[in-house]
């Protein structure tokens, strides 16, 4: 089940136009959850959905046979939006009634062990979202950094207070020759690097900000952020919304200091002062959503701006 689902109708029904068609541009189409439910809610309305992961692509694809009159697929990183605004603009036909952002990982790509994403699997640690990218792996930057930069990658992006300790267990395993270049063996060195009062303390799994940390280093996910949600900008109507779901402090803060530094320029106003979260009963359902954090943005351009 697409996350917030119910909010992110409520919030788009109001931008879409009842007289005339727009198109929606969905960053993260992932398996096309949400895509297909706005499809199906707003028969005027064409769908825009962008994924760097080939296989989430494939999925949303024949997800969404029925719809394909109404739908193109984009191979692209979401940080392209705005160079493709003219194109996507003049392909669609002129208005768009918003975009949105479902960051992260999906399910599809948690569970599959082969992708390296998962610590609860055991695979090969990749964790690239495009895997014909000429990117380093996660077991490149393991094998590459040294102490410092390991230490600096698992506190900024995964907000470790024991980055040190377990950057330094890394080095002193490779340095004796064992590589960790399995979710396994990473694993098993991040619990061997922490004694145990500190796993007990440490509030879910031990390995899970480190994971964290670097499917974030590998895709570059907090770049993207400022460049899509430009383009974001750039390509939305008069009226229509900016939704973005974020999934750790880390986006999130992007993200609320971008709609407020827009909002005192007078380019549109937040639809809530707070973000939205889930219900409870969704957390129930869905263990994923619990951590989602939903801010959406109204968008105002004087007339002459608008497409
Ligand atoms: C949480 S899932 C989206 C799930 C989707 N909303 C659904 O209902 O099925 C995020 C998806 O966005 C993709 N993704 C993440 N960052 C991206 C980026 N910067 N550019 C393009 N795709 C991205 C991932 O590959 C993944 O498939």
């Amino acid at each position: 089940m697409p996350v917030m689902l119910s909010e992110v109708l409520d919030i788009l029904e109001p931008c879409v136009p009842k007289e005339r068609d727009s198109y929606f541009v969905d960053g993260t189409l992932g398996g096309g959850g949400h895509a297909e439910a706005i499809l199906e809610k707003f028969s005027n309305v064409k769908v825009v959905g962008f994924d760097m992961d080939k296989n989430a692509r494939d999925m949303a694809g024949s997800r969404l046979s029925e719809y394909k009159d109404r739908l193109r697929i984009v191979p692209r990183n979401f940080s392209a939006l705005g160079d493709l605004a003219d194109e996507l603009s003049s392909e669609m036909g002129g208005y768009s009634c918003g975009v949105m952002f479902d960051l992260g990982v999906s399910n599809m790509q948690l569970s599959t062990p082969e992708r390296g994403f998962s610590f609860q699997e055991d695979g090969p640690l990749d964790m690239r979202m495009d895997e014909d990218a000429d990117i380093p792996t996660a077991a490149d930057i393991l094998k590459n950094s040294d102490i410092p930069e390991l230490a600096r990658i698992f506190r900024e992006y995964g907000e470790e207070r024991h980055a040190f300790r377990i950057a330094g267990a890394i080095v002193r395993a490779r340095n004796e020759g064992k590589v960790s270049d399995t979710t396994g063996e990473l694993t098993a060195l991040i619990r061997r690097s922490l004694p145990a009062p500190v796993q007990r303390r440490m509030g879910g799994h031990p390995a899970r900000r480190i994971f964290q940390a670097l499917r974030i280093a590998v895709n570059s996910e907090l770049e993207s952020i400022p460049d899509g949600l430009g383009g974001a900008y750039d390509i939305t109507g008069d009226g229509g919304a900016i939704i973005v779901i974020a999934y750790h402090s880390l986006e999130d803060r992007i993200i609320k200091q971008t709609f407020q530094r827009w909002a005192q320029d007078g380019r549109g106003s937040m639809k809530t002062r707070r973000p939205m979260v889930p219900t409870d009963e969704e957390i129930e359902k869905n263990r994923k959503s619990r951590s989602a954090k939903l801010r959406a943005f109204i968008v105002h351009k004087p007339e002459t701006e608008n497409a």
